[in-house]
């Protein structure tokens, strides 16, 4: 009999970490290679942010929180949904969590039953499936491809909900495609959503500001869809905290409730000196983050241009995230240096260890014809991680 309980034993290792450790022993056995394995920006935390942690701790925020957070940063959130989304969220309707991923798993805990379906649009983020299995759900998956940049049609929802869907959950923009649904697109999908009042929409906008020039809507803002949607969103990627593990849902007020019980037994609020610094961060005007994004879309560019001369891969240009989520198909099948190429996952690992590139296959992102770099990386380990994939694969 496993000691592990059978919940557990259903879970994988996520993907991501298994090939940037990978990645990493690699580099401690002194071999030089380029890891564009994890999604993190890789700037620091603007300084005004680091300056309002300092002075958390020196005015002795070392207690417990309320579980949902400090007012003060619900109001603030509040006023950024309003501000950014045009989104009406009052902070009892708001939970501050250990990043958005905690925020997903308490809005899945919280409405999830056993055998409850949970619709993911794939390319999926490689946790979502994970989390509806540790919850006793049942993903139901709509396949997509690049041809149609990786997006869903509200046809194909249309089909995918049955008696037991329970959620639909997706990010947009997305990780790992990099696209993210217009307000066209959305629109459709929430007049499906909205003929089934009783499925939760859950609508990761984590890359919300990682946007090249289009413009983010939340579904949320459909009014015919605000009840019955969660929004979540965090620190980490457009203000490069990462670490500092802050992420909130704002959601009608009795999912919020539901949010903040499930958090209140498991965690807790958040961390105080990282809650007092995202006040700063949510304040701060979004053009004094543009420089990232600049930054952004430049290596995106460059590594657009280099990846056209790869033999083998099919690439679309993505519009919004920090990734490029190629079609490797053409190789699926063949043998390169003595290696079957079952999938993406086989394809991943063959270039990291003979082009010593890291990247992560697609197979738990639900595309097992695709592979995902992140590019959040410098223009030199990008250029040179392309020469390196190129050279490689020009002699097949
Ligand atoms: C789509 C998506 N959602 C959520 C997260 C997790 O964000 P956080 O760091 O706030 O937990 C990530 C991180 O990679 C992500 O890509």
């Amino acid at each position: 009999m496993s000691k592990i309980s059978d919940r557990l034993n259903r879970l994988s290792y996520s993907q991501t970490f298994v090939m940037s450790n990978k990645a990493r022993d690699m580099k401690a056995a002194g071999i030089d290679v380029i890891s564009l394995t994890l999604g993190e920006p890789d700037f620091d935390v603007p300084q005004k942010i680091k300056q309002a942690a300092f002075d958390a701790i020196n005015e002795n925020y070392s207690h417990y929180s309320p579980v949902p957070g400090f007012l003060e940063l619900r109001q603030a959130i509040s006023a950024k949904l309003k501000r950014d989304n045009d989104l009406d969220y009052k902070p009892t309707q708001i939970c501050v969590s250990n990043g958005a991923k905690q925020s997903i798993i308490n809005v899945l805990l919280a409405i999830i039953n056993d055998g409850d379906e949970v619709i993911l649009p794939a390319p999926y983020w490689v946790s979502y499936d994970e989390m509806v299995k540790v919850v006793g759900g049942t993903s139901v998956f709509i396949e997509t491809s690049i041809d149609t940049e990786f997006k869903i049609t509200a046809e194909q929802l249309e089909k995918a909900i049955t008696p037991k869907t329970k959620a639909l959950l997706y990010s947009s923009p997305c990780n790992p495609s990099g696209s993210y649904y217009t307000r066209e697109e959305l629109e459709a999908i929430a007049n499906v959503m909205a003929k089934h009042p009783d499925i939760t929409i859950i609508s990761d906008e984590i890359y919300e500001f990682i946007n090249y020039g289009g413009e983010h809507v939340s579904i949320a803002s459909f009014p015919q869809v605000y009840e019955q949607t969660a929004v979540i969103n965090g620190m980490s990627k457009a203000f490069a905290m990462t670490g500092w593990r802050i992420g909130y849902s704002a959601c009608p007020t009795w999912l919020a409730s539901a949010c903040d019980k499930v958090q209140g037994q498991m965690t807790s609020g958040a961390n105080t000196v990282a809650q007092r610094a995202s006040i700063a961060a949510l304040q701060m005007d979004p053009s004094e983050l543009q420089y990232m994004i600049t930054e952004f879309e430049k290596r995106r560019d460059l590594v657009f241009e280099l990846m056209k001369d790869i033999k083998g891969f099919k690439c679309n240009l993505p519009k919004s995230a920090f990734y490029f989520f190629p079609d490797i198909s053409y190789y699926l099948g063949k043998t390169l240096n003595g290696t079957e190429i079952k999938n993406a996952d086989d394809f991943a690992m063959f270039l990291l260890e003979n082009a010593h590139v890291g990247c992560v296959g697609g197979v738990s992102f639900g595309s097992p014809e695709c592979i995902r770099f992140s590019y959040a990386a410098s223009e030199e380990e990008l250029k040179e991680a392309m020469r390196r994939i190129k050279d490689c694969l020009d002699q097949f």
